[in-house]
């Protein structure tokens, strides 16, 4: 009903020149994780948290780290047993059939490239504060796109278009520079919680959940702790970018199980302890909507010092989540068009760097082009979608794959696996219906358009299809 479903022997084997190269091991893949989740969302997103539920942004934070720790154990039992790229396309392949597929690859370039824009712009928030507070002006209309009375946010797409060069140079050197990387993000992390949290006061937290539970529209505006946790979700997600380097693992199973699993819970500590320690020290309404809540914090609590060390740090590191999300990205459209999805020559792969060089530029131009034109909030919420679609996949394609194919080697086995699948599936649709409906109706045409191209020209060319005929 859904279309052929690719034979998982054939998953691992591809036709010679069309393979990744074997580069990256453990060391690679848990700075891959890291890089790709802590970004924008705790950096910049905690503010909004908070105007949308309160203090109760903590919780917010558990729901949707909760929710997220249930796909990642999904996706690392399929990441090890099927290690090749593509991650939850190739696992929905697979398990769920070709049409599925297809919708779950459309929606993945919604997660990847809309949050490689969002962290883009984000930046450029935080740059063009850096400049102007040393005294230098920019020209405004250079920094915001049409949607706040500007042409185009330059910075945004001059960021965009680095990162994509660095993937096209090669994937190693990519990989290790973000290392270093991710060690400036997390020390300033570390640096924020020390200051902030001798600051705490129980005070800040009554009345902890002001909006209640459930996301309702309040004001024009979706409100509540699921309200919050539909938003923040976006500082979770990433390690499934973990995922789509799988078959650039050199050791899948043990590399990619600590990849995807010490990532995700490294990170849900530290998000933890950054939320609790800033609606701690200041009323929840002082953070709401602010364009660098965690450098506020520590700016009112007397520490001008600390503020910018946080700001530079988002400027020199946010940078890395952009490069894992477009290395995801274009490893997606890679697989499709090997698959015969996307015209196949897409998929050519440069002898001299082991990268799919066309696929990446392509990919990196429509990221640049989004990041100069639209709003922050907007885009984030749309990429928040198409991940959340990408994960109920993964919970279903988990659950289908030990009914279907239980004798398949596991390195990684998912613990209370429909336990586990099942709550992944129901807290991911729970989130999704929270999100404004606005954003559900971009993602339903979003989608559409996806499900057009693939009846009018994917399915035809269908390599799986050909061979499931002959
Ligand atoms: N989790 C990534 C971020 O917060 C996308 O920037």
């Amino acid at each position: 009903m859904f279309g052929p479903r690719k034979s998982l022997a054939s998953v691992t084997q591809h036709a010679e020149g069309h393979a990744l190269a074997k580069t990256l091991s453990w060391p690679h893949l848990i700075a891959l994780g890291v890089g790709a989740i802590v970004g924008t969302g705790i950096y910049t997103l905690t503010g909004v948290g908070a105007e949308r539920a309160g203090p109760a942004v903590i919780l917010a934070f558990a729901i949707a780290g909760a929710v997220c720790a249930c796909a990642a154990l999904a996706y690392a039992e399929l990441a090890t047993m099927i290690p090749a790229a593509g991650s939850a396309y190739t696992f929905s392949y697979a398990a769920l059939g070709e049409t599925i597929a297809w919708i779950v690859g459309w929606s993945l370039v919604l997660e990847y490239s809309l949050a490689c824009s969002t962290v883009a712009v984000g930046w450029s928030g935080y740059l063009v504060g850096w400049i102007q507070s040393a005294g230098i002006h920019l020209p405004a209309a250079l920094l915001v796109g049409p949607h706040g009375g500007g042409i185009v946010n330059l910075p945004a797409v001059a960021v965009a278009l680095t990162v994509m060069g660095m993937l096209i140079a090669g994937t190693r050197e990519s990989a290790t520079l973000n290392i270093i990387l991710v060690i400036i993000k997390l020390v300033a992390l570390g640096v924020f919680v020390t200051f902030a949290l001798p600051a705490f006061n129980a005070d800040n937290l009554h009345p902890f959940m002001p909006y209640g539970f459930g996301s309702t529209e309040l004001g024009g505006e979706k409100r509540g702790v699921m309200a919050a946790a539909a938003i923040v979700f976006f500082a979770f997600y990433g390690f499934d970018a973990v995922a789509t380097s799988a078959e650039e693992a050199k050791r899948p199973g043990r590399d990619l199980t600590i990849g995807i699993v010490g990532s995700m819970l490294v990170c849900t500590v530290i998000y933890m302890a950054v939320a609790i320690a800033a609606v701690g020290a200041l009323p929840f309404q002082q953070l709401a909507n602010s364009p660098e809540p965690l450098a506020l914090v520590l700016r009112s609590l007397g520490q001008p010092l600390a503020g910018h060390l946080i700001a530079l740090a988002a400027v020199i590191a946010l940078p890395s989540v952009i490069l894992v999300m477009m290395y995801g990205q274009s490893r997606i459209f890679f697989v499709m068009a090997r698959d015969g999805l996307l015209p196949r020559r897409l998929a050519a792969v440069s002898p001299r760097t082991g990268a799919p060089t066309l696929i990446t530029l392509l990919t990196g131009v429509g990221i640049a082009v989004v990041a100069g034109l639209f709003p922050l909030d907007k885009i984030a919420e749309l990429a928040n979608a198409g991940t959340l679609i990408a994960f109920i996949a993964v919970g279903a394609s988990m659950m289908v794959l030990r009914r279907t194919a239980p004798e398949m080697p596991r390195l990684f086995r998912c613990p209370a696996p429909y336990v586990v699948g099942t709550l992944a599936i129901l807290g991911c649709i729970y989130l999704l219906f929270s999100l404004p409906s606005s954003t559900l109706t971009y993602c339903v045409l979003w989608n559409a358009i996806g499900l057009i191209v693939y009846f009018a020209f994917g399915r035809r060319t269908s390599i799986v299809r050909r061979n499931a005929a002959a």
